[in-house]
């Protein structure tokens, strides 16, 4: 590989920080191998004025640059607000105590920024949303032409197998299936990062608590972040789930994510499915496509397998820098 010659990969997170989109910043603003051009902010894990605020205590924590960071949409196209507080604490990051940011928002919104950035970037970019895809569903409704200059999106939302906002859907899907359903006709190239692959990669005890102690307030911020997200309760020496952060690693190194071109469809009927990701696995067409029932859906690159300890330790790697 000639890695270390290639030009970093601009790229832009929309996210609801939430502990592991946290994760997922610290990531991004440490690897060489990313250039972290903007950040937008929308409504899931917690209100969309916190997630702003979050998002702004992270970067700074990070030692980051000034990154532009924009607000955006305040609720799902539909759904109203269902926020994940239960799972990232009061304040969406751990209730760990984090001081307010010194810097403001951009003053312009999430849409308005996105489509600002993706233009002016000299290479076209790699749009990874971690959150609900409210901003992104306006945004391509909006602003169509951004995506003669997106490369592709890496997001992290639905799930093949099991859901965890529903027993069949995934929470980013789940909060605002409609945005989703607007993702997949982007007309671009799509990763779905699911859940099948999200709850695989985990930082051990001891990895979690070197960071947890570190001088450096980004790194240790990492560890207190991964020590939330201990995916056996209660433990005394927690270890940490990676989450959103994982979608991150898949673009920072995509030989570690095993992914099949597949078509998938968002399920929007009312009733317990609403919100799965309905991914066809099928070897060939069924007795449906043979009556000439077949629908038109998108073809995805979606995730079935990750090299767990690879991205883990690409992660330990990152934030130590
Ligand atoms: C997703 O939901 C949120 O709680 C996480 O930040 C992640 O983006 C997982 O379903
Ligand atoms: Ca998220």
């Amino acid at each position: 590989m000639t890695g270390q010659h290639t030009a970093p990969i601009p790229v832009i997170i929309d996210c609801d920080t939430g502990v592991d989109d946290a994760l997922a910043l610290l990531f991004a603003v440490r690897h060489p191998g990313l250039d972290l051009r903007a950040v937008s902010c929308v409504a899931g894990n917690t209100h969309v004025d916190q997630v702003v605020r979050n998002t702004l205590t992270v970067l700074e924590q990070a030692g980051a640059p000034a990154i532009p960071v924009a607000r955006g949409a305040e609720r799902p196209l539909l759904e109203p607000v269902r926020t994940a507080l239960h799972v990232h604490g009061r304040d969406g990051m751990g209730d760990l105590g984090l001081p307010a940011p010194g810097r403001q928002p951009a003053d312009v919104d999430a849409v308005t920024l996105l489509r600002r950035e993706i233009l002016a970037s000299p290479r076209p970019v790699t749009l990874i949303p971690t959150a609900p895809l409210t901003n992104i569903a306006l945004l391509l409704r909006t602003h169509p032409e951004v995506t003669r200059n997106i490369e592709r999106i890496v997001f992290m939302g639905g799930a093949v197998a099991t859901g965890n906002a529903t027993a069949v859907a995934e929470f980013n899907v789940w909060h605002d299936p409609e945005a989703a359903a607007v993702l997949l006709t982007a007309g671009v190239p799509i990763t779905m990062y699911g859940l099948d692959v999200f709850q695989q990669v985990v930082v051990e005890a001891a990895d979690v608590r070197r960071l947890g102690e570190s001088a450096e307030p980004g790194t240790r911020l990492a560890g207190r972040l991964l020590a939330h997200r201990d995916p056996v309760t209660s433990e005394e020496d927690p270890c940490g789930g990676l989450g959103d952060a994982g979608a991150v690693c898949s673009v920072a190194d995509p030989a570690g994510l095993t992914t099949q071109r597949l078509p998938v469809e968002v399920n929007l009927a009312p009733g317990p499915a609403r919100g799965q990701t309905i991914v066809d696995r099928r070897p060939r067409p069924g007795e449906a496509e043979l009556h000439g029932e077949a629908r038109e859906q998108t073809l995805v690159d979606v995730a079935l397998d990750i090299d767990a300890e690879r991205y883990a330790k690409l992660y330990l790697a990152t934030v130590e820098r």
